[in-house]
């Protein structure tokens, strides 16, 4: 694997690659093997335009725990405020040793951009750009109900047979559209449930359903509720309905969380608005796997940097090098 800049055009069998690869990261982490020899001598640069907790912090303990050398960037008190472009910027950090570039950016397709303009050789992995796609969240994602469903069984295993429902702005979200198409290349059939300004206006091209009732979605008993964040700092009034009626439509509380079927998750990428698109009471119930997720990210992100960096077909097993 050269890059991971999408799901849209990660096939089924890389898509598994990753998660059994997630898979074997995650038992030596559980074996309290807190460190893999792996990556030692490479460079790991998180170079964030954006706002980020959960990615750019899994993304440096996925490095550190393969050895890697990590540099963090953060557009915000860099010489980005004097002007310096995208390509200065990555060329900088090349120069200083780079292997591997985690980019998270407000330009849809800026990590495309780095990763085939021949500004730098280093592999790239988006963290997330603009609403185009976020692969390692929908990663994580398929990774956490793959978990959630079939326990320690769950390698090599595909999503074919689930239901999942994805609940919210749609409009916006790139956690969304990684997950429309991870999902539906794993088997899993998706209904996207959001109310009507807050669908794209090229969903018809989407391999999903259409709701916008989340009571109707609720009864067609989804394995799994993908609540997505309302993202209010991208709202106009012509978007969104009030917050109060947002949340008596399609929130997920404590009565719907009732509708739900027993065996049922709800999942959230976070960040989330308690008391918007998700309920206390819905966010901390077991059903919730909303830390697992964040957890889950470590061993995915370590995959992705794995195959990325130590090759397609590494000589020696994760397994075997943390003996
Ligand atoms: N889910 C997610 O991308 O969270 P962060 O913005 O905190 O990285």
């Amino acid at each position: 694997m050269r890059h991971l800049l999408d799901t849209r055009t990660l096939s089924r069998d890389d898509a598994l690659r990753i998660l059994d690869v997630a898979e074997d990261m995650r038992d030596t982490q559980s074996r309290e093997v807190k460190k893999l020899p792996t990556l030692r001598g490479k460079t790991v640069v998180n170079l964030f335009f954006e706002d980020s907790t959960r990615t750019r912090i899994s993304f440096e303990a996925a490095a550190k725990r393969l050895s890697a050398d990590v540099i963090n960037f953060s557009a915000k008190g860099s010489s980005v405020s004097k002007g310096e472009s995208l390509q200065d910027t990555a060329q900088t950090l090349q120069a200083m040793g780079a292997d591997a570039v985690v980019i998270r950016h407000g330009a849809s397709g800026a990590p495309h951009t780095l990763a085939t303009s021949g500004w730098i050789s280093a592999g790239v992995l988006n963290a997330g750009d603009g609403t185009h796609e976020h692969p390692t969240q929908a990663l994580l994602d398929a990774f956490t109900i793959r978990k959630r469903f079939f326990g320690d069984d769950s390698r090599g295993r595909d999503l074919a047979g689930f239901h999942v429902a994805i609940v919210g702005d749609i409009l916006h979200s790139r956690v969304a559209r990684s997950n429309v198409w991870l999902l539906t290349t794993l088997g899993a059939r998706v209904t996207l449930v959001a109310p009507p300004t807050l669908v794209p206006q090229d969903v018809s091209a989407w391999p999903v359903t259409i709701s916008y009732d989340l009571d109707q979605a609720i009864a067609s008993a989804p394995d799994a509720v993908m609540m997505l964040r309302i993202q209010l700092e991208r709202m106009n009034a012509a978007y969104f309905p009030t917050e109060r009626e947002y949340s008596r439509r399609w929130g997920l509380d404590a009565a719907r969380m009732g509708s739900l079927p027993t065996g049922s998750i709800v999942m959230h990428p976070g960040p989330m608005n308690r008391g918007l698109e998700i309920s206390a009471d819905a966010a901390d119930s077991p059903r919730s796997t909303v830390l697992e997720q964040v957890a889950n990210g470590v061993s995915v992100r370590m995959a992705a940097l794995y195959l990325l960096l130590a090759g397609e077909r590494p000589t020696t097993h994760p397994q075997e090098e943390a003996r």
